[in-house]
């Protein structure tokens, strides 16, 4: 008999990875399939080194029956994908300055209610640059701003990459779409190739830690007049994208809007939000008149 490499006992079998694969959608939605087996497998590898125990087995014993939400948050931030960068897809913060903006600000003015601030949501945010690059585009091209409070609040599933966001420092693959002028403007250079937002766009985004999932978590979160929910409900089966979908709508106001990722579509999820083509894509509303 030959002692197992490290690398051995930290493998999974299939029967293990089957395991694994239900306990953690179970408990955040996400699945991961078979084919993704490599990528999870490494990652899976990392985890059960950086938490210290013997071997897998120990480890997702300790996982399951130890109750301890401090692994589950490790294996969460190991095997989310956390891809983005700033002025992704900005056709659709070109549709959020015009129409949805101006719609939102005559329909507050017809109502006759007071103008509370207008609110946003990034949610999932990853490291932070979708919510920044609308706080820019508004900075710098939504003649409102002066005259409109506006809130943008951000959130992802990951603790990792919520940190990251949180400090704001980026390198040349993520500011790539950033136009030179606004680099200069709302970025400090911190080393080579590194730049780190500004301390006042930084102030103006509050980030929050939520699975979009969790029903009971995401009740918090409520009165939004827009949601940019872009690029996590493709990683979703059927019912966790149904979840997801109505947690959303339960996170805006009446008359509020969906933003989904462009190869996204609430179509096949769930009927529950009114689709409209603006000019510049399909924005999904919560009809005025629903209850949450
Ligand atoms: C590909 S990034 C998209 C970021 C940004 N919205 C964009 O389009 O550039 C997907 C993000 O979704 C997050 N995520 C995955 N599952 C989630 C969940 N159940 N709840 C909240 N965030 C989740 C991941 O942590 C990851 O940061």
């Amino acid at each position: 008999m030959t002692r197992a490499t490290p690398t051995e006992e930290f493998r999974l079998t299939d029967a293990e990875f089957e395991r694994l694969r239900e306990y953690f959608y179970k408990r955040t939605g996400i699945q991961f399939t078979p084919a993704k087996r490599y990528f999870v497998d490494k990652r899976i590898e990392a985890c059960v080194r950086g938490s210290g125990q013997p071997s897998f087995a120990a480890w997702f014993s300790a996982l399951r029956v130890g109750d301890r939400p401090e692994m589950l948050q490790a294996l969460t931030n190991q095997l989310t994908v956390n891809e983005t960068y700033f002025m992704r897809e900005d056709y659709q913060f070109d549709a959020l300055l015009d129409p949805v903006l101006p719609r939102l600000l005559a329909e507050h003015a017809r109502a006759g209610r007071p103008r509370g601030p207008i609110r946003i949501l990034s949610l999932p945010c990853s490291t932070g640059e979708e919510p920044y690059s609308i706080a820019m585009r508004l900075l710098e091209e939504w003649p409102e701003i002066d005259r409109v409070d506006v809130e943008i609040h951000a959130a992802d599933i990951d603790s990792d990459v919520l940190a990251r966001a949180r400090h704001g420092s980026y390198g040349a693959r993520s500011l790539q779409r950033v136009p030179k002028p606004w680099l200069a403007k709302y970025f400090r250079s911190v080393t080579a190739g590194r730049y780190q937002i500004e301390d006042a766009i930084r102030g103006a985004v509050t980030f929050h830690r939520v699975n979009v999932c969790d029903t009971h978590a995401m009740r918090v979160f409520a009165g939004f007049d827009v949601i940019f929910c872009r690029n996590v409900l493709i990683y979703f089966d059927e019912l966790s994208s149904r979840r997801a979908a109505e947690n959303l709508f339960g996170a805006l106001r009446p008359g509020g809007y969906l933003m989904l990722g462009h190869a996204e579509s609430m179509s096949r999820i769930s009927p529950i939000f009114t689709p409209e083509r603006l000019p510049q894509g399909i924005a999904y509303q919560r009809p005025t008149g629903a209850s949450a």
